[in-house]
């Protein structure tokens, strides 16, 4: 199945994906984390976005539908996770394009739904694993005491994202009611939209994302 995550920052989207990774074979396709790579490693993109991205604000559309248009490219039998993407009308119309011209399906939307309050505290407390991704928070998932990541089982460091903060934070929650909340109408008019409630614990949103995904 190719589905897509839909939801605000902090909603536990790239929690949920990564246990999808694990548990279905999926592949997360993740333009925050492609971007987040290009600007880590200075490419001329990378340094374009940086500010964009620390600001909270949206990156363009033509970089973001550049940097899937190259993922989708292949066979994928376990099916694309789209996490934080589409994030505005122009990138859903355009998915729907690529994913035709792939001859591949778009099956599924998963709206995450989590109100703004929990969102802050959630993105606040947030930290993630340097040498894996794993994502932390200092609330609900403590960073071990011995500093070794529980998933790579390696010492490593611990790193804040650079937008992780109130200030960026209330940039991105407007984009996203401003640009990526129409989206739920757009999918809901495609009878492809199926909301769960993301303010439960993240086995209980896994439980309930893998009732869409038909157990
Ligand atoms: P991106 O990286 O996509 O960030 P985001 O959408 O703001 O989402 P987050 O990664 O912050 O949150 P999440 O929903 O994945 O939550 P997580 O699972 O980590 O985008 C960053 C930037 O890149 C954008 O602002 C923009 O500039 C640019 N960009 C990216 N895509 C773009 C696009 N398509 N178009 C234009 N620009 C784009 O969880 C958060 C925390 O909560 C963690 O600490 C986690 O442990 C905890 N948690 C998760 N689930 C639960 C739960 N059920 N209960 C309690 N705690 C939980």
């Amino acid at each position: 199945m190719n589905i897509i995550l839909l939801g605000p920052p902090g909603a536990g989207k790239g929690t949920q994906a990564r246990h999808l990774v694990e548990t279905r074979n999926m592949v997360q396709l993740s333009t925050g984390d492609m971007l987040r790579e290009a600007k880590d490693s200075g490419t001329e993109m990378g340094n374009m976005v940086a500010g964009v991205m620390a600001r909270g604000e949206l990156v363009t559309d033509e970089i973001v539908i550049g940097l899937i248009r190259e993922k989708l490219k292949g066979d994928n039998k376990g099916g694309f996770i789209f996490d934080g993407f589409p994030r505005t009308l122009e990138q859903a119309d355009a998915l729907e394009r690529l994913m035709q011209d792939e001859g591949k399906t778009l099956d599924a939307v998963i709206e995450m739904r989590v109100d703004d309050e929990a969102l802050v505290e959630r993105i606040t407390a947030r930290s993630t694993c340097a040498g894996c991704g794993e994502v932390y928070n200092d609330k609900t998932k403590p960073v071990p005491a011995d500093g070794k990541c529980t998933n790579c089982g390696k010492k490593t460091e611990f790193t804040r994202r650079a937008d992780d903060n109130e200030e960026s934070l209330k940039t991105r929650l407007m984009a996203y009611y401003k640009q990526t909340s129409p989206l739920i109408g757009y999918y809901y008019a495609k009878k492809m939209l199926n909301s769960v409630n993301g303010l439960g614990t993240v086995e209980a949103v896994q439980g309930e994302i893998a009732g869409v995904l038909g157990g």
